[in-house]
Formats: C-alpha cells, structure tokens, sequence
C-alpha cells in the first residue's frame, strides 16, 4: 500500500527536535500494539485501510451514537478519538464509555486537560467552565482516572499523526491551527503523512508536496481542499506523494453553521478522505442539557452549529 510503512528519513537535528517535543507532550514512547487504548499507548502498528477520525465529542452522547452507527455502515475498520469527549454536554461519562468500547485510541484534549486541571480554564467562558463543572460533580473515579492516562498524542504506523490542536508546540499547550499560514508553520513540525487534528470544531484540509517536515514551507507550498458537504458527504483525492492535515470538525459541537455531527474517514487503500455529516435529534440533547442544570446557550449554540 502506497506510503504505509515506508522508511524513515536519516535522523536529523530538526527530526530529533520533533520527537524530543513530542515525548515532552507524551511522556516516553509505548511499544507498538494493536490493543485497545489504554494507559500510555499511543503508538500502534495497525494495517487497516479505513480509519475513521472523530473528535470534540463535547458529552454529546446522541450526536456520538449516530456517528458510531454511520461508521458501521461505510465499513469502517478502526476509529480514532482526538479529544473533547467532556466539556459543555449533558453526557460526559456516557461518551467516555462509548469513546473506551469503541475506538481504537482516545487522547487527551483542552476540556480533559481542564477536567484535571482547572487552574487551565483562565478566560473561559461561563458555560465552558459549567461543562467542566458538571462533568467533575458526575464523573466516576474510574473515569477520571483513566483520562489521566491519556496520551496528548498517537501514532499510526509512522504514517498518521494524531494530535488535538496542532503538532505546533505552544506555550499553553493549546494552539488553532485554520488557515493555509498556520497549515505551512505546521508542516514543518511532523514528518508523518497524515496529521490529524481537531479543537476548532471546523472540518478542514491542507495539503503539501513537500515530503519532509526539515523543508521550508511557504505559503506556495500549500493547498487549501474544500470541503462542501451540502447532501451529507465530500470526498477528496488525497496526493500519494507529499502530506496532509486533516480536521474532522466535530461530533458534538459544530461550528460551521452546520449542525450535523462531522466525521472524516481516511481510505488509505484509495488515497481518499471523506467528510461525513451525519443528522441527530439536536433538541434531545438540549433537553437533557437543561434536565440536568447546563445553560440553555449549549442547546442554542448546537442548534445554529456555531
Ligand atoms: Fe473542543
């Protein structure tokens, strides 16, 4: 298959900085399995050729159970969790057991970070913090226990990078990454073919020709794909040579004025990507929301997908 498993560059200062950056965000390396997520690894060697992406599940519990059944229809061989399982929705433990019993990897983002750590919530906003709030009053030891032992980051046969915001190292940890500029300073920063991001909440892809992250990399350099999914589904030619950023937008909290949950699927056997926007009772969600003490604006705000 095309780009799975081939060799690594020489080992080089920029290639020693990536990796060194990247155990600062991880903790040390796992050995390479295939066994659910579990505590510290985050480096798997699979062959499967569909990998669904989800991400920014947000306790979104109806919107993740419509997009678990979407992936089961388009034959899905293994699905990848970026984070933002918690924060704003009604159901934060019950899409941590959904995330545990079906996806392959889980890794920590800014709303489990905030989960542990809520001297991170600086300058959030009222409901955000609401979100977090519920979640810790609500959430199991266990569970708590086992977002601590996420990782910040995966890798997929050297081939797919899985961070939440970007594999830009910032000060707070926490970076967007949606535009081509940040898409150029980013593809100088992982040498995988993929990167797969989430954390804006906007499904995007950029690609690049330039096979290795010790290239400079312009604007020139990079290319915006659209993804237009009026009737539910967009696909992209993905370039065999070169890499790519792909950002699934969410499951749980579009931001794109569109409300349907968002999810991508990567076809490695075609070199495809596909954007999968799936329908959800949105007005569900916002009655659990209010029968459980949450603001009204995080059913208003899934309402107008923003
Ligand atoms: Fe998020």
């Amino acid at each position: 298959m095309d780009g799975w498993g081939t060799g690594r560059e020489t080992p080089s200062v920029s290639w020693v900085r990536i990796r060194l950056q990247r155990m600062l965000r991880s903790g040390p390396e796992a050995c390479p399995c295939g066994a659910r997520a579990e505590a510290g690894c985050n480096k798997l060697g699979i062959s499967v050729p569909r990998i669904a992406i989800i991400s920014d599940i947000h306790g979104n519990r109806v919107a993740l159970e419509q997009v678990l059944r979407d992936c089961e229809v388009r034959n899905v061989d293994a699905i990848f969790c970026l984070g933002d399982v918690v924060g704003y929705g009604p159901e934060p433990s019950e899409c941590l057991s959904l995330v545990r019993a079906n996806c392959k990897l889980c890794i920590r983002g800014n709303h489990e970070d905030a989960l542990l750590h809520p001297e991170t919530m600086k300058g959030w906003n009222v409901v955000a913090k609401a979100g977090i709030a519920f979640a810790r009053r609500t959430m199991s030891a266990d569970a708590l226990a086992f977002i601590g032992s996420l990782p910040s980051s995966f890798a997929i046969s050297e081939t797919i990078l899985g961070v939440h915001d970007s594999p830009v190292p910032s000060e707070d940890g926490m970076s967007y990454l949606r535009t081509k500029q940040d898409a150029a300073e980013a593809f100088g920063w992982f040498s995988e073919r993929f990167c797969v991001i989430g954390h804006t909440h906007v499904p995007s892809c950029f690609v690049t020709r330039v096979k290795t992250a010790r290239d400079t990399i312009g604007l020139d350099d990079v290319d915006e794909r659209p993804l237009t999914s009026n009737d539910g589904r967009s696909t992209v030619e993905l370039p065999r040579l070169g890499r790519v950023i792909i950002n699934p937008g969410s499951v749980g909290q579009p931001r794109d004025r569109d409300p349907r949950a968002s999810y991508a699927v990567i076809d490695l056997g075609r070199s495809v990507l596909e954007l999968h926007r799936v329908e959800y009772d949105v007005a569900e969600v916002l009655r659990r929301s209010l029968a459980v003490g949450l603001p009204i604006q995080v059913g208003e705000r899934l309402a107008m997908g923003a």
